[in-house]
């Protein structure tokens, strides 16, 4: 059982990318599962085609509207995995001492390291943030359902 929030800067792109392939994931049925964006541009916008399609493609889509982290999150979730350094020194910023040991890469399961901004590129990029996100979210599925990883 876990809780988790994934976050990006637009909560349009990577960020649900990754909240779609948890939420097909048979063990993460009755978990709590979301995405926000440091920033709240896109707020209410629905995922970016590019990462739609690619979720579509792997029978993972879902209903997305897009929406800031808020201080209400901290609390609430038990992982708060942020897709690169600048979103995660972000929510370091803005993050109560309590709850700093919560946020951590969304990749460090893979040794850390960024999930590439895919959005000012083409559509293999996205194709790319999938196979990233799968690979390190086989490893926290294994850690949230109390296999060893
Ligand atoms: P995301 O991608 O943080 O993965 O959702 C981006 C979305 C929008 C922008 C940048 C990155 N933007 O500059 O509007």
């Amino acid at each position: 059982m876990a809780a988790v929030l994934f976050v990006c800067l637009g909560n349009i792109c990577r960020s649900p990318m990754a909240e779609g392939i948890l939420r097909a994931r048979p063990e993460a049925k009755g978990w709590t599962i979301d995405s926000a964006g440091t920033a709240g541009h896109h707020a209410g916008e629905h995922a970016d085609p590019r990462t739609e399609r690619v979720l579509r493609r792997h029978g993972q889509q879902f209903a997305h509207a897009a929406r800031a982290v808020t201080a209400d999150d901290f609390p609430r979730y038990d992982m708060l995995l942020a897709m690169d350094a600048d979103n995660l020194s972000d929510l370091r910023r803005r993050c109560p001492a309590g709850h700093q040991h919560k946020l951590t890469l969304a990749l460090e399961p893979l040794g850390g390291g960024d999930v590439p901004d895919p959005y000012y590129g083409g559509p293999e990029g996205f194709d790319h943030v999938h196979d990233l996100l799968t690979r390190a979210l086989d490893v926290w599925v294994q850690r949230w359902s109390g296999d060893a990883a």
